[in-house]
């Protein structure tokens, strides 16, 4: 192993939820993940994962989250393994404490992306290995340290920092509840009554001293914002619901027009894929104030340190 001090020392743990880690942790990870970046870009190559593997579970589709943890693996002097639901059937052909039990005696580490966050619960219970969330239904911890290295390099800092979120309080959104609490950002969400985050996340969050607001009106969130971010209204799993949401959300769909309210540094942001005539129209993801592939971009940073932070040595 080569240096990796930066890093938060946290062999072993499971990365499950940002609502798990505290202020001090989650921004050596930021730092840690900006460090990489630098030095990769500088041509160094630290092999922080020399020879470890992490198996990779997809029950739902995936283009960044897939890609940039098996390049991640690559580049760290590891390698992956993609296990698709259709192969391995967690929880149908095998139950998934026996797919943990399995897994633990070949890898380093598990990624999964699932729809019950329950899955990844039961996968960190009986797995001796660390477990990371590569998107629930409930959270997507992953995609919120990408966009806060995205924030940081924007801005330089994150002190004072406006973020408005609109649209669906779904798993993104509630990570990003969580991610307040560790940031100290003011996270202000429009959502449409019936779609906020989670109440047990959201209070949990407050309780620890996150400054975030729930408003109805787009335009009261965006107000002023340094950022404006949005996620798709159907999510993974929710096709079967997709009339009822396009009614529920008229209204809340994002344009340019939109970027003049906020703070004149505003960017725009999205997790992505973006389904275009829905949350966002096209030209604000292609628009000279979005951000959103820097934020993919940095998917590969942050997941390169996240795995080296619970998957490395201390040694
Ligand atoms: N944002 C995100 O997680 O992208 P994928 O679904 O393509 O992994
Ligand atoms: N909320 C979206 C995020 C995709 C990265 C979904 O769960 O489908």
């Amino acid at each position: 192993m080569t240096d990796a001090s930066d890093l938060p020392a946290l062999q072993g743990s499971d990365f499950l939820s940002l609502g798990d880690w505290d202020a001090t942790q989650f921004r050596a990870l930021l730092e840690g993940a900006i460090d990489l970046k630098r030095r990769w870009r500088a041509g160094d190559r630290p092999r922080l994962l020399q020879d470890a593997t992490l198996a990779m579970i997809f029950e739902k589709q995936s283009l960044r989250t897939r890609s940039t943890f098996d390049i991640a693996m690559y580049q760290l002097g590891g390698h992956s393994v993609l296990l698709s639901q259709n192969f391995i059937g967690v929880g149908v052909r095998e139950s998934t404490r026996d797919v943990a039990k399995n897994l633990e005696r070949w890898v380093d580490g598990i990624m999964a992306r699932t729809y019950g966050h329950r899955t990844l619960l039961e996968l960190a219970e009986h797995a001796d290995v660390p477990v990371i969330n590569g998107l629930s239904d409930l959270l997507h911890p992953c995609q919120l340290t990408a966009d806060y290295i995205t924030l940081l390099e924007t801005f330089g800092t994150l002190d004072g920092v406006r973020l408005a979120f609109v649209g669906d309080g779904n798993n993104v959104a509630n990570s990003h509840v969580n991610a307040a609490a560790v940031t100290g950002v003011s996270l202000v969400l429009a959502t449409p009554e019936g779609f906020d985050p989670d109440p047990e996340i959201l209070a949990t969050a407050r309780a620890r001293g996150a400054d975030v607001t729930i408003v109805r009106d787009p335009r009261e969130a965006i107000e002023g914002a340094d950022a404006l971010y949005t996620d798709v209204w159907i999510s993974m799993g929710q096709e079967e619901e997709t009339e009822r949401r396009r009614a529920a959300f008229t209204g809340y769909t994002v344009t340019p027009a939109w970027f003049d309210a906020m703070s004149p540094r505003g960017v725009f942001m999205h997790d992505l894929p973006a389904h275009y005539g829905e949350e966002v129209v096209e030209e604000a993801v292609h628009h000279e104030r979005s951000v959103v592939f820097d934020q993919a971009e940095n998917r590969l940073h942050a997941h390169k340190a996240i795995l080296a932070s619970v998957m490395g040595s201390t040694a």
